[in-house]
C-alpha cells in the first residue's frame, strides 16, 4: 500500500479520472448533438470529407471514457501496469489533440471556401432537387436569412421576383413570397459561418481545458507509478 502523501496522490488521480471519464461523455454529447444540429440539417452544404469530424468526436468521446477506466482502476488497486498504459494512452490522445488543433487552425479558411462554393451551387439546384431544396429550406427557416448574401441572389438564380417560401416568415409555399413581400434581410453564409464559430469556439475551448487536465493526469500517473516501482524494490 502506499502511504502519506501518495495515498493523496492516488485519489487525486483517481477522481482527475472521473472528471476524465465526465470530459470523455461531453465530447461525445457535442459530437452527437454537432452532427444532428449541423450535419443532418445542412449535409447538402458540406463536402463529404468533412462528414467524419463528428463521427471523430464521438469516436474520440469513447476513447477517453475507456482510457480514463484503466487509469481509475490502476489508481485503486496500485497497478504500476495499468498507470503506465493509461499515462501512454493519455500521451497518444494529447497529442492527437494537437494535431487535431493545428489541422483545424490551418484549414478554417477552406471551411469558408467550402461554403461559398457549396451554397452558390446548390441555389441554381433548389427548384430541381427536393433533397437541396429541404437543406435551404431548414437553413431559411432556422437560421432566419434569405438567400446566400440576402434575396437578391434568388433573383439572380430565378431570373424573377420569386422567392423560396421560407424567405418569409410564416408562409405557406403558394408563391406569394417575392422581393416584395416581407423577407428576412440576413445573408444566409453569414448566419451559417457564426453557426460554426460558435461550436468550433465550445469545441476549442472543451479541447484546451482536457488537454491540460491531460498534462496534469500524466503528471500524477508517473508520479505514483515511480512511487509503486519503488516500493516494490524495497521490499
Ligand atoms: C455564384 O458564383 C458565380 C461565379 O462566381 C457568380 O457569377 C454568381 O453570381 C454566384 N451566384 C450567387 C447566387 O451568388
Ligand atoms: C420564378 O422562377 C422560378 C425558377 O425558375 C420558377 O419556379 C417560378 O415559377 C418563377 N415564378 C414566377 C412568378 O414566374
Amino acid at each position: 500500500m502506499v502511504s502519506g502523501g501518495m495515498t493523496c496522490v492516488k485519489y487525486l488521480l483517481f477522481c482527475f479520472n472521473l472528471l476524465f471519464a465526465i470530459s470523455g461523455l461531453a465530447i461525445l454529447v457535442v459530437g452527437v448533438i454537432a452532427h444532428l444540429r449541423i450535419y443532418a440539417q445542412y449535409s447538402n452544404f458540406v463536402y463529404p470529407s468533412y462528414q467524419a469530424a463528428p463521427i471523430i468526436l464521438i469516436t474520440v468521446g469513447v476513447i477517453i471514457f475507456l482510457i480514463s477506466f484503466f487509469g481509475c482502476c490502476g489508481a485503486l488497486k496500485e497497478n504500476h501496469c495499468m498507470i503506465i498504459t493509461f499515462s501512454v494512452l493519455l500521451g497518444i490522445i494529447l497529442i492527437g489533440e494537437i494535431a487535431a488543433g493545428v489541422v483545424g487552425y490551418i484549414n478554417r479558411n477552406e471551411v469558408e471556401l467550402m461554403l461559398d462554393n457549396k451554397l452558390n451551387s446548390t441555389m441554381y439546384q433548389y427548384y430541381t432537387s427536393k433533397d437541396i431544396q429541404r437543406t435551404w429550406d431548414v437553413a431559411q427557416h432556422e437560421l432566419e436569412c434569405c438567400g446566400m448574401n440576402g434575396a437578391d441572389d434568388w433573383q439572380k438564380v430565378n431570373r424573377n421576383y420569386s422567392l423560396p417560401h421560407t424567405c418569409c416568415p410564416n408562409t405557406q409555399n403558394d408563391g406569394s413570397c417575392t422581393k416584395g413581400s416581407d423577407h428576412y434581410k440576413a445573408s444566409c453564409i453569414e448566419k451559417l459561418q457564426s453557426l460554426l464559430v460558435k461550436y468550433a469556439s465550445v469545441i476549442g475551448a472543451a479541447g484546451l481545458g482536457i488537454a491540460g487536465f491531460q498534462v496534469l493526469g500524466i503528471i500524477f500517473a508517473c508520479a505514483l507509478a515511480r512511487h509503486i516501482r519503488k516500493e516494490y524494490e524495497t521490499v
